[in-house]
């Protein structure tokens, strides 16, 4: 079955909410001990335009983990692959992330993150689908709110693909 791409989010919105995001960021974190943890694979692109955003000195770090459901949605039976390569106890840590779909993802990841005693945690998403949202998580720098539409693009895939894109397209059979 072929796929169809339509254009949601421009390369140019994306940048420019990145942006400010960057500014956000910064404003909130003068002087810390910052580190920007990513959350693999989806937030890549993502996390390498925010951090350039953020003129500051930090640190970045990745997790991965895996979540055991079927098709597109998460279980919420979620497993940590590959943990953060650096202590953040004491450090002022912002989460990553590319979409917070059911939230059941970045539920368990900052609990797990809260675990390490960081002397904060911030969440970063750059989609929300509050539609579909079965467990809250608070948003402190958030890119945009979109419908209950399965999106690709600008990290985020689809079967493995469309990460590269460098804008946001919604996806029809
Ligand atoms: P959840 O919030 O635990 O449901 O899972 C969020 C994860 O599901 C994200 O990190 C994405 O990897 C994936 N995901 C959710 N919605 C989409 C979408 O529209 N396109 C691509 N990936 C998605
Ligand atoms: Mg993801």
């Amino acid at each position: 079955m072929a796929q169809t791409l339509k254009p949601f989010i421009s390369e140019r919105r994306l940048q420019s909410r990145v942006r400010a995001l960057g500014r956000a960021i910064r404003a909130d974190h003068q002087d810390r001990d910052l580190i920007l943890v990513g959350i693999l694979k989806g937030s890549f692109i993502f996390m390498a335009d925010l951090v350039r955003a953020i003129h500051l000195p930090l640190a970045c770090d990745f997790l991965r983990v895996s979540s055991y459901g079927s098709g597109t949605e998460s279980s919420g039976r979620i497993k940590m692959e590959y943990d953060l390569s650096h202590p953040v106890k004491g450090k002022d840590v912002v989460v990553v992330e590319d979409i917070v779909d059911t939230g059941w993802t970045l539920d368990y990841v900052l609990r797990q993150l809260r675990a390490k005693k960081p002397r904060s945690l911030k969440l970063a998403a750059l989609l929300h689908k509050p539609e579909r949202t079965r467990v809250n998580v608070s948003i402190d720098y958030l890119g945009f709110t979109i419908p209950d539409r399965f999106v690709v693009g600008y990290g985020l895939d689809f079967d493995c693909r469309y990460r590269n894109l460098r804008h946001i397209a919604v996806m029809s059979a």
